[in-house]
């Protein structure tokens, strides 16, 4: 949000001392740093807060993306994900993230023609992913591979010009879909498949998916356009987990492909990128819709969870969860519809309805449906998460950017809580065995 100028201040009372401090408040925060001035005496350590996963800690200033979970508000650079899902697309909403503002027709046409022509990956690259043991898990392909990049360009370290950030960024974009495809085509012992410049950023990455012995793989534009939208949704979600694990890596300025393999590895984890796959393995237990009831008892009764359900953030309908729901038409027309998407609907409909979910704001979250599209697709769960890198990749790269040119920043280096034991005198293994 825009900086109102308004300060106040906050005064704190240390009743172990029984002076009074006056803290600034600057945008509904005061810096953590002023309450080091709060202490007993000269020899202990200043107060400091306790905040594990910082749930209530601002790491950062940032114009990337804001969002309103009371109100189920996501914007990208101050534009809604309703409007750029239903009339921009991957390519210029990464341009939007990137840049801060909307690209001119001139400014989108370069940046699509650099990204088209630096999907390909160096045949080492090649060499090095097929390495890989047969049943590699993808997004593990995925972390080492993109990790591996800043090898191949070395003047990647270069972080403080800007022509080399552009290059390095247009190369990721570009490369994430030509390592998430051939991460996939590994586990199949399929041939990877080059990238085909003639096609569109999403179209191509279906085609590397997919493509046989055929010229020219058409995947249906009804598919492209709802994996684009699937991309739009995902590009961004301001200081989560992944993004923070982009941010915490990029301050000690290393290269932007070692800082987003560490977003790779956060995203890997269940906790964070992998709720779509558990949301179907949950609709097929359920089985059918006459054990919904059933169901919704148990998740009340506390013995699990209605995974999809629920979000730190939101409080309300995740707006990204209402524009899935909608895709799952276009997928289905194509695809035929999962017998699955039944059971979710009514399920979302009962629980909707449900005290239990009301009283707690526990509403649909993008995960809810997105499982059964990617499962439409004929995407083994595995891939699921690689989609949403791909799809975060200029999200993590825009709120680099913003790292690297922000003066206030410093290396990521959170303060501890020391419990263990002090001053103890070793004792030689040979003495304490002895
Ligand atoms: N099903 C049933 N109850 C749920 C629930 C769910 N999916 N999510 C939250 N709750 C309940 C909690 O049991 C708790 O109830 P209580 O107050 O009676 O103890 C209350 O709602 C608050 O939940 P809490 O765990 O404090 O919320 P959180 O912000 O820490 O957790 C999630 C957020 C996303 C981790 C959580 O909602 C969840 O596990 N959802 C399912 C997994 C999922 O879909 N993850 C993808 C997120 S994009």
């Amino acid at each position: 949000m825009t900086d109102t100028g308004d300060t106040n201040t906050l005064t704190v009372r240390d009743n172990r001392t029984g002076k009074e401090y006056e803290i600034p408040i600057t945008d509904g925060t005061i810096k953590a740093g002023d309450l080091s001035q709060i202490r007993t005496d000269d020899e202990t350590p200043g107060l400091a807060t306790y905040d594990p996963g910082f749930v209530n800690t601002a790491s950062c200033k940032s114009s990337v993306t804001f969002i309103d979970g009371e109100k189920g508000i996501l914007e990208y650079r101050g534009y809604p994900i309703e409007q750029l899902a239903e009339k921009s697309n991957f390519l210029e909403v990464a341009y939007l993230l990137i840049h801060g503002e909307l690209p001119s027709k001139p400014q989108y046409d370069t940046w699509v023609h650099e990204i088209t022509h630096h999907t390909f990956l160096h045949e080492n690259v090649k060499t090095f992913m097929q390495g890989f043991r047969y049943d590699a898990h993808p997004m593990g392909m995925l972390m080492a591979s993109v990790g591996a990049l800043s090898t191949f360009y070395p003047e990647s370290g270069n972080i403080s010009d800007p022509d080399n950030r552009h290059m390095q960024m247009v190369r990721m974009i570009a490369k994430m879909p030509t390592l998430g495809a051939w991460a996939f085509r590994h586990a199949q012992g399929k041939p990877y498949v080059y990238p085909d410049n003639e096609l569109s950023y999403t179209a191509n990455f279906l085609s590397m998916l997919f493509k046989m012995s055929e010229h020219r793989f058409d995947a249906d534009e009804r598919l492209v356009k709802a994996l684009d939208v699937l991309f739009i949704l995902h590009a961004d979600h301001e200081q989560n987990c992944s993004t923070n694990a982009v941010r915490s890596v990029g301050s000690s300025q290393v290269d932007p492909y070692s800082a987003v393999a560490a977003g790779v590895g956060a995203l890997y984890g269940p906790l964070h990128g992998g709720a779509n796959e558990a949301v179907l393995r949950m609709l097929r237990r359920i089985g059918s819709k006459e054990n919904i009831p059933d169901f919704i008892k148990g998740v009340k009764d506390g013995n699990e969870k209605l995974m999809g359900f629920g979000h730190r953030v939101y409080k309300n309908y995740d707006p990204r969860a209402k524009i899935i729901k909608k895709a799952c038409d276009d997928v289905f027309e194509v695809t035929g519809v999962n017998p699955l998407l039944e059971i979710a609907r009514e399920l979302e409909k009962i629980a909707l309805e449900d005290e239990y979910f009301i009283k707690r704001k526990l509403y649909p979250n993008v995960d809810f449906y997105s499982g059964l599209i990617y499962e439409a697709f004929q995407f083994p769960p595995e891939m699921f998460t690689v989609l949403f890198a791909i799809g975060r990749t200029p999200g993590w790269l825009a709120q680099w950017l913003e790292l690297v040119q922000d003066k206030e920043q410093k290396i990521a280096r959170p303060k501890q809580i020391y419990t263990g034991e002090r001053t103890l005198d070793f004792v030689p293994a040979a003495e304490r065995w002895s």
